[in-house]
Protein backbone atom coordinates (compact mmCIF):
# COMPACT_ATOMS: atom_id res chain seq x y z
CA UNK A 1 0.00 0.00 0.00
CA UNK A 2 1.62 2.84 -1.25
CA UNK A 3 1.60 6.40 0.17
CA UNK A 4 2.76 9.94 -1.45
CA UNK A 5 4.29 12.18 1.28
CA UNK A 6 4.63 15.89 0.67
CA UNK A 7 6.31 18.11 2.71
CA UNK A 8 6.83 22.01 1.97
CA UNK A 9 6.55 23.34 6.03
CA UNK A 10 10.09 25.43 5.52
CA UNK A 11 12.62 25.44 3.30
CA UNK A 12 12.67 21.95 2.03
CA UNK A 13 11.05 20.46 -0.59
CA UNK A 14 10.17 16.92 -0.02
CA UNK A 15 8.30 13.73 -1.75
CA UNK A 16 8.45 10.52 -0.34
CA UNK A 17 6.59 7.49 -1.16
CA UNK A 18 6.32 4.54 2.10
CA UNK A 19 4.70 0.95 1.72
CA UNK A 20 2.63 0.48 4.61
CA UNK A 21 3.98 3.02 6.45
CA UNK A 22 7.39 2.21 7.36
CA UNK A 23 8.92 1.13 4.81
CA UNK A 24 10.79 4.07 2.51
CA UNK A 25 10.81 3.14 -1.29
CA UNK A 26 12.10 6.54 -2.04
CA UNK A 27 12.58 9.88 -0.69
CA UNK A 28 13.82 13.61 -2.16
CA UNK A 29 14.56 16.21 -0.44
CA UNK A 30 15.35 19.54 -2.59
CA UNK A 31 17.09 22.00 -0.05
CA UNK A 32 16.80 25.78 -0.21
CA UNK A 33 19.78 26.23 1.84
CA UNK A 34 21.56 28.19 -1.19
CA UNK A 35 18.87 30.32 -1.54
CA UNK A 36 18.82 31.64 2.08
CA UNK A 37 22.13 31.19 3.03
CA UNK A 38 23.34 34.86 2.08
CA UNK A 39 20.69 36.17 4.34
CA UNK A 40 21.63 34.32 7.27
CA UNK A 41 17.64 32.73 7.90
CA UNK A 42 14.73 31.56 5.55
CA UNK A 43 13.20 34.66 4.13
CA UNK A 44 9.63 33.10 3.70
CA UNK A 45 8.45 34.72 0.34
CA UNK A 46 11.62 33.49 -1.82
CA UNK A 47 10.76 29.71 -0.10
CA UNK A 48 7.16 29.63 -1.24
CA UNK A 49 8.58 30.55 -4.95
CA UNK A 50 10.88 27.97 -4.67
CA UNK A 51 8.30 25.51 -3.54
CA UNK A 52 6.09 26.57 -6.70
CA UNK A 53 9.29 25.32 -8.71
CA UNK A 54 10.25 22.27 -7.36
CA UNK A 55 7.33 20.17 -5.77
CA UNK A 56 6.28 18.65 -9.47
CA UNK A 57 9.74 17.87 -10.23
CA UNK A 58 10.39 16.40 -6.85
CA UNK A 59 7.04 14.61 -6.73
CA UNK A 60 7.92 13.06 -10.38
CA UNK A 61 11.45 12.20 -9.17
CA UNK A 62 9.88 10.19 -5.80
CA UNK A 63 7.43 8.23 -8.39
CA UNK A 64 10.36 7.68 -10.97
CA UNK A 65 12.46 6.45 -8.57
CA UNK A 66 10.09 4.03 -6.77
CA UNK A 67 8.96 2.85 -9.91
CA UNK A 68 5.66 3.88 -9.52
CA UNK A 69 3.11 6.36 -11.46
CA UNK A 70 0.08 7.86 -9.75
CA UNK A 71 -2.37 5.07 -10.57
CA UNK A 72 -0.28 3.18 -8.04
CA UNK A 73 -0.84 5.42 -5.02
CA UNK A 74 -3.58 4.52 -2.30
CA UNK A 75 -3.40 7.59 -0.47
CA UNK A 76 -1.86 11.44 -0.68
CA UNK A 77 -0.16 12.76 2.90
CA UNK A 78 0.41 15.91 3.01
CA UNK A 79 1.49 18.45 5.86
CA UNK A 80 -0.89 20.65 6.79
CA UNK A 81 0.96 22.48 9.70
CA UNK A 82 2.81 24.23 11.69
CA UNK A 83 5.12 25.86 9.31
CA UNK A 84 5.93 29.04 6.88
CA UNK A 85 1.89 29.72 5.71
CA UNK A 86 3.07 30.63 2.47
CA UNK A 87 5.49 27.61 1.87
CA UNK A 88 2.40 25.16 3.55
CA UNK A 89 -0.30 26.60 0.95
CA UNK A 90 1.70 25.45 -2.04
CA UNK A 91 1.92 21.63 -0.69
CA UNK A 92 -1.63 21.57 0.59
CA UNK A 93 -2.98 23.40 -3.36
CA UNK A 94 -0.85 20.83 -5.09
CA UNK A 95 -1.71 17.88 -2.69
CA UNK A 96 -5.77 18.71 -3.02
CA UNK A 97 -5.63 19.12 -7.34
CA UNK A 98 -3.77 15.72 -7.45
CA UNK A 99 -6.16 14.23 -5.32
CA UNK A 100 -9.00 15.63 -6.83
CA UNK A 101 -7.37 15.01 -10.40
CA UNK A 102 -6.44 11.40 -9.75
CA UNK A 103 -9.72 10.28 -7.54
CA UNK A 104 -7.20 9.60 -4.84
CA UNK A 105 -7.59 9.66 -0.80
CA UNK A 106 -6.29 12.73 0.80
CA UNK A 107 -4.63 12.75 4.81
CA UNK A 108 -3.61 16.05 6.63
CA UNK A 109 -0.75 15.29 8.60
CA UNK A 110 0.47 17.64 11.23
CA UNK A 111 4.03 18.20 11.02
CA UNK A 112 5.48 16.88 14.94
CA UNK A 113 3.86 14.24 14.21
CA UNK A 114 5.50 13.50 11.33
CA UNK A 115 8.78 13.90 12.96
CA UNK A 116 7.62 11.31 16.10
CA UNK A 117 6.68 9.26 13.00
CA UNK A 118 10.26 9.18 11.71
CA UNK A 119 11.35 6.53 14.03
CA UNK A 120 8.35 3.76 12.56
CA UNK A 121 10.76 3.62 9.01
CA UNK A 122 13.60 2.33 11.01
CA UNK A 123 13.87 -1.18 11.25
CA UNK A 124 13.80 -1.37 15.23
CA UNK A 125 10.57 0.69 16.09
CA UNK A 126 10.00 1.71 19.67
CA UNK A 127 6.70 0.35 21.54
CA UNK A 128 4.52 2.55 23.08
CA UNK A 129 4.59 4.27 25.22
CA UNK A 130 7.27 6.13 24.68
CA UNK A 131 8.56 9.71 25.82
CA UNK A 132 10.19 12.33 22.35
CA UNK A 133 12.03 15.50 21.90
CA UNK A 134 11.19 16.95 18.83
CA UNK A 135 13.75 19.29 17.98
CA UNK A 136 14.25 21.56 15.19
CA UNK A 137 14.67 24.93 14.02
CA UNK A 138 10.94 25.44 14.59
CA UNK A 139 10.10 23.52 18.05
CA UNK A 140 11.14 21.89 21.11
CA UNK A 141 8.84 19.55 22.72
CA UNK A 142 8.59 17.11 24.61
CA UNK A 143 5.35 14.71 24.26
CA UNK A 144 4.56 11.46 25.95
CA UNK A 145 3.06 9.14 23.24
CA UNK A 146 0.88 6.64 24.65
CA UNK A 147 -0.39 5.31 20.89
CA UNK A 148 -1.36 6.51 17.38
CA UNK A 149 -3.09 9.63 17.88
CA UNK A 150 -2.63 10.20 21.26
CA UNK A 151 0.12 12.97 22.12
CA UNK A 152 0.41 14.37 25.87
CA UNK A 153 2.78 17.63 25.42
CA UNK A 154 4.98 17.86 28.81
CA UNK A 155 7.19 20.88 27.99
CA UNK A 156 7.63 23.29 25.37
CA UNK A 157 9.72 25.88 24.15
CA UNK A 158 8.80 29.59 25.39
CA UNK A 159 10.61 31.36 23.09
CA UNK A 160 13.31 30.29 20.32
CA UNK A 161 13.92 26.85 18.99
CA UNK A 162 16.64 25.32 20.16
CA UNK A 163 17.41 24.93 16.43
CA UNK A 164 16.50 28.47 15.89
CA UNK A 165 19.55 29.26 19.09
CA UNK A 166 21.96 27.20 16.91
CA UNK A 167 21.06 29.30 13.76
CA UNK A 168 20.93 32.26 15.40
CA UNK A 169 24.50 31.41 17.20
CA UNK A 170 26.33 30.35 14.08
CA UNK A 171 25.28 33.71 12.35
CA UNK A 172 26.57 35.56 15.28
CA UNK A 173 29.94 33.50 14.68
CA UNK A 174 29.46 33.81 11.26
CA UNK A 175 29.64 30.49 10.61
CA UNK A 176 27.15 29.85 7.71
CA UNK A 177 23.68 28.54 7.22
CA UNK A 178 21.64 26.56 8.66
CA UNK A 179 23.84 26.94 11.80
CA UNK A 180 23.68 23.99 13.77
CA UNK A 181 25.87 21.30 11.39
CA UNK A 182 28.62 24.24 11.22
CA UNK A 183 28.39 24.76 15.38
CA UNK A 184 28.50 20.77 15.82
CA UNK A 185 31.50 20.36 13.98
CA UNK A 186 33.31 23.52 14.98
CA UNK A 187 32.74 22.44 19.07
CA UNK A 188 34.87 18.88 18.34
CA UNK A 189 37.74 21.53 18.22
CA UNK A 190 36.62 23.49 21.53
CA UNK A 191 36.84 22.79 25.31
CA UNK A 192 33.17 22.68 25.98
CA UNK A 193 34.36 23.80 29.73
CA UNK A 194 36.15 26.95 28.82
CA UNK A 195 33.01 29.64 28.92
CA UNK A 196 30.34 28.38 30.98
CA UNK A 197 27.14 29.79 29.68
CA UNK A 198 23.50 29.52 31.28
CA UNK A 199 22.07 26.95 31.38
CA UNK A 200 18.23 28.58 30.77
CA UNK A 201 15.51 26.84 33.53
CA UNK A 202 17.03 23.46 33.97
CA UNK A 203 15.42 23.23 37.54
CA UNK A 204 12.34 24.51 36.36
CA UNK A 205 9.93 21.76 34.74
CA UNK A 206 10.03 20.77 31.63
CA UNK A 207 9.79 24.00 29.33
CA UNK A 208 12.25 25.50 27.93
CA UNK A 209 13.87 28.48 26.87
CA UNK A 210 16.71 29.77 24.49
CA UNK A 211 16.45 33.28 23.67
CA UNK A 212 18.55 34.25 26.91
CA UNK A 213 20.97 31.74 25.89
CA UNK A 214 21.44 33.51 22.60
CA UNK A 215 21.72 36.92 24.22
CA UNK A 216 24.67 35.78 26.71
CA UNK A 217 26.60 34.46 23.69
CA UNK A 218 26.65 37.70 22.37
CA UNK A 219 27.52 39.51 25.26
CA UNK A 220 30.44 37.36 25.53
CA UNK A 221 30.98 38.10 21.77
CA UNK A 222 31.13 41.81 22.47
CA UNK A 223 32.88 41.41 26.03
CA UNK A 224 35.65 38.89 24.71
CA UNK A 225 36.35 39.89 21.14
CA UNK A 226 38.94 37.42 21.37
CA UNK A 227 37.90 34.40 22.67
CA UNK A 228 37.92 31.28 20.33
CA UNK A 229 35.23 30.76 18.05
CA UNK A 230 35.70 27.07 18.73
CA UNK A 231 35.27 27.29 22.50
CA UNK A 232 32.09 29.68 22.14
CA UNK A 233 30.70 27.31 20.20
CA UNK A 234 31.30 24.41 22.30
CA UNK A 235 30.51 26.04 25.20
CA UNK A 236 26.93 27.22 23.79
CA UNK A 237 26.40 23.65 22.31
CA UNK A 238 26.81 22.12 25.74
CA UNK A 239 24.57 24.37 27.60
CA UNK A 240 21.68 23.46 24.96
CA UNK A 241 22.53 20.31 25.21
CA UNK A 242 22.55 19.81 29.22
CA UNK A 243 18.87 21.03 29.30
CA UNK A 244 17.50 18.91 26.32
CA UNK A 245 18.80 15.83 28.00
CA UNK A 246 17.93 17.03 31.34
CA UNK A 247 14.07 18.21 30.98
CA UNK A 248 13.96 14.51 28.21
CA UNK A 249 14.94 12.24 31.36
CA UNK A 250 13.26 13.94 33.81
CA UNK A 251 10.04 13.65 31.70
CA UNK A 252 10.71 9.75 31.30
CA UNK A 253 11.30 9.54 34.82
CA UNK A 254 7.88 11.22 35.51
CA UNK A 255 5.91 8.51 33.88
CA UNK A 256 7.99 6.04 34.54
CA UNK A 257 8.84 4.93 30.50
CA UNK A 258 11.88 3.51 29.65
CA UNK A 259 12.08 4.34 25.82
CA UNK A 260 12.85 8.12 24.67
CA UNK A 261 13.18 8.99 20.48
CA UNK A 262 14.59 11.89 19.39
CA UNK A 263 13.73 13.49 16.34
CA UNK A 264 13.88 17.04 14.82
CA UNK A 265 16.67 18.37 12.52
CA UNK A 266 18.95 19.23 16.13
CA UNK A 267 18.52 15.71 17.19
CA UNK A 268 21.27 14.66 14.42
CA UNK A 269 23.52 16.58 16.80
CA UNK A 270 26.54 14.50 17.92
CA UNK A 271 26.99 15.56 21.30
CA UNK A 272 23.64 15.43 21.79
CA UNK A 273 23.05 11.79 20.57
CA UNK A 274 25.73 10.95 22.77
CA UNK A 275 24.66 12.93 26.21
CA UNK A 276 20.86 11.26 25.29
CA UNK A 277 21.97 7.79 25.46
CA UNK A 278 24.79 8.16 27.87
CA UNK A 279 22.42 9.51 30.38
CA UNK A 280 19.62 7.67 29.77
CA UNK A 281 21.82 4.48 29.52
CA UNK A 282 22.31 5.02 33.28
CA UNK A 283 18.75 4.72 34.01
CA UNK A 284 18.28 1.86 31.91
CA UNK A 285 16.26 3.69 29.52
CA UNK A 286 16.60 2.73 25.46
CA UNK A 287 17.56 5.66 23.20
CA UNK A 288 16.02 5.50 19.69
CA UNK A 289 18.54 7.75 17.25
CA UNK A 290 17.72 8.21 14.02
CA UNK A 291 19.84 8.86 10.70
CA UNK A 292 20.59 12.33 9.68
CA UNK A 293 18.15 12.39 6.36
CA UNK A 294 15.04 11.27 9.25
CA UNK A 295 16.13 13.82 11.59
CA UNK A 296 16.04 16.58 9.34
CA UNK A 297 12.86 17.60 7.48
CA UNK A 298 11.53 14.83 4.95
CA UNK A 299 8.34 13.57 3.14
CA UNK A 300 8.23 10.23 4.43
CA UNK A 301 7.80 10.69 7.61
CA UNK A 302 4.61 12.37 6.38
CA UNK A 303 4.00 9.05 4.49
CA UNK A 304 4.12 7.23 7.33
CA UNK A 305 2.00 9.17 9.33
CA UNK A 306 -0.55 9.77 6.35
CA UNK A 307 -0.82 5.22 6.04
CA UNK A 308 -1.93 5.77 10.04
CA UNK A 309 -4.33 8.68 9.35
CA UNK A 310 -5.36 6.12 6.17
CA UNK A 311 -5.87 3.09 8.30
CA UNK A 312 -8.13 4.83 10.81
CA UNK A 313 -10.61 6.09 7.88
CA UNK A 314 -8.91 10.27 8.83
CA UNK A 315 -9.79 11.26 4.91
CA UNK A 316 -9.41 15.32 4.62
CA UNK A 317 -11.77 17.03 2.68
CA UNK A 318 -10.99 19.24 -0.06
CA UNK A 319 -11.58 22.29 1.74
CA UNK A 320 -8.42 21.90 3.66
CA UNK A 321 -6.25 24.78 4.63
CA UNK A 322 -2.80 24.82 6.07
CA UNK A 323 -2.59 26.11 9.24
CA UNK A 324 0.50 27.76 10.22
CA UNK A 325 -0.10 27.36 13.97
CA UNK A 326 -0.93 24.07 14.76
CA UNK A 327 -0.67 22.29 17.84
CA UNK A 328 -0.22 18.64 18.10
CA UNK A 329 -1.99 16.43 21.22
CA UNK A 330 -3.24 17.43 24.63
CA UNK A 331 -1.10 19.83 27.03
CA UNK A 332 -0.28 18.01 30.29
CA UNK A 333 -2.51 20.32 32.27
CA UNK A 334 -5.51 19.09 30.08
CA UNK A 335 -5.49 15.30 30.96
O1 LIG B 1 13.68 19.41 11.37
P1 LIG B 1 14.34 20.46 10.55
O2 LIG B 1 14.99 20.03 9.26
O3 LIG B 1 13.35 21.63 10.18
C1 LIG B 1 12.38 22.14 11.07
O4 LIG B 1 11.31 21.51 11.22
O5 LIG B 1 12.71 23.18 11.70
O6 LIG B 1 15.44 21.17 11.50
C2 LIG B 1 16.31 22.14 11.04
C3 LIG B 1 17.14 22.62 12.21
C4 LIG B 1 18.03 23.83 11.87
O7 LIG B 1 17.86 24.81 12.89
C5 LIG B 1 19.44 23.25 11.90
O8 LIG B 1 20.43 24.19 12.28
C6 LIG B 1 19.29 22.14 12.93
O9 LIG B 1 18.02 21.59 12.67
N1 LIG B 1 20.34 21.12 12.81
C7 LIG B 1 21.25 20.88 13.77
C8 LIG B 1 22.11 19.87 13.26
N2 LIG B 1 21.66 19.51 12.02
C9 LIG B 1 20.56 20.28 11.76
N3 LIG B 1 21.45 21.44 14.97
C10 LIG B 1 22.48 21.01 15.72
N4 LIG B 1 23.35 20.06 15.29
C11 LIG B 1 23.20 19.46 14.09
N5 LIG B 1 24.06 18.53 13.69
ZN1 LIG C 1 10.70 19.75 10.89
Amino acid sequence: MLVLGIDTSCDDTAASIVDKGTSVISSIVSSQNEIHSKYGGIVPELASRRHLEMLWPVVDEALYKAGAVLDDISAIAVCQGPGLIGSLLVGVCFAKSLAYVKNIPLIAVNHLEGHIFSSFLQKEKPEFPFVTLVVSGGHTSIYEVRGFGKYIEMGRTLDDAAGEAFDKVAKLLQLGYPGGPFIDSLSEEGDPKAILFPRPNINKGLDFSFSGLKTAVLTHIKKEPLAKKQDIAAGFQAAVVDVLVDKTIAAARNRNIKRIVLAGGVSANRELRQGMEKRAGNEDIKTYLLPADLCTDNAAMIASAGFFHFKEGDIAKFNLNPKAYLPLGLPASDI
